[in-house]
């Protein structure tokens, strides 16, 4: 897909790997509507955009809120009447042990990363495929394929959004319509700004990305036929591992987290 003029909507867009990909959507000329809740950032965001592309929107709305996801795409239709690729990354993650978090804070990571990109994704769907072409981008993670001590809530939310693309992927056969997943491993970014991280240690992963790698992973999955395209490609391996070996790889994956976990705790 050639992505000039093409409206693409970006949730998440305040910050982090959404921000990264509208600046490089907006240098392919595309028509950009930028969705998260700070109002402010996105304004900010917009001000970047203008010297790339002379169309941007930006929507305040909660993605777990259906009736402001209903009010979005409706803002969406009528200012550009189409859409050409959704991008569902609005997303965050409390740290913490399972026993230890409330019934609330598991549903809410349910509510926005989940239930989010299912309300976005049934309200641009019936105008994708009566268009008879789109595109969505489902920002998962390595953790849709591992579940890792301390993100168990978190991983459940992105192992559902897996699940569900590639049963969506299946029904969209034959529309017109395709959807990709993009699952990195650890991002540089904002994320890991919420209080539940403190005294947690972003070195226990090998590699951390740069959104800007994240956000090139995402242009290409809106051109893509693949289901998921993980980033980087070597992590694959991890996956491919553990689905074939898991009486190995679970046990490494459960000790290095848990010690990393357990150090947490002792110094809160
Ligand atoms: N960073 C990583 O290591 C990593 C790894 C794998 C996958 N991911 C995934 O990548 C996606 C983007 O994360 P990021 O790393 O770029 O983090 P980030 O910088 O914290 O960005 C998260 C974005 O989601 C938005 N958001 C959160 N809750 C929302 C809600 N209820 N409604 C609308 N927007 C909401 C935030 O905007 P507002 O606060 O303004 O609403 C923000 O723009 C997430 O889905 C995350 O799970 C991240």
């Amino acid at each position: 897909m050639n992505f000039k003029n093409k409206v693409i909507v970006i949730t998440g867009a305040s910050s982090g790997i959404g921000e990264a990909s509208a600046i490089k959507f907006a240098k392919k000329n595309a028509k950009i509507v930028l969705v998260a809740r700070r109002k402010e950032k996105l304004l900010q965001l917009q001000k970047k955009l203008v010297k790339f592309t002379d169309s941007t929107l930006v929507c305040q709305c909660d993605v777990s809120n259906k009736t402001q996801v209903k009010e979005m795409t409706d803002i969406v239709l009528d200012t550009f009447g189409r859409i050409d690729v959704l991008i569902n990354n609005a997303g965050f993650v409390i740290y913490g042990k399972v026993s230890d978090l409330s019934i609330e804070e598991i549903e809410s990571q349910m509510e926005t990363n989940y239930f989010g990109m299912i309300y976005c994704t049934k309200n641009f769907l019936p105008h994708m495929i009566e268009q008879g072409k789109g595109h969505i981008v489902n920002v998962a993670s390595v953790g849709a394929s591992f579940g890792v001590p301390g993100v168990a809530s978190y991983c459940a939310t992105k192992f559902a959004m897996l699940g569900f693309s590639e049963g969506l992927k299946h029904e969209l056969s034959g529309t017109g319509v395709d959807l990709t997943v993009v699952s990195p491993i650890m991002v540089d970014t904002p994320l890991f700004d919420h209080p539940s991280f403190e005294n947690f240690s972003k070195r226990s992963t090998l590699v951390t990305l740069n959104p800007n790698t994240v956000a090139n992973a995402i242009l290409k999955a809106a051109n893509s036929s693949r289901l998921e395209i993980v980033v980087p490609s070597v992590a694959r391996v991890g996956i491919w591992a553990k689905q074939n070996f898991p009486y190995i790889i679970n046990p490494i994956i459960g000790s290095s987290f848990r010690k990393q976990l357990e150090k947490r705790n002792k110094s809160k």
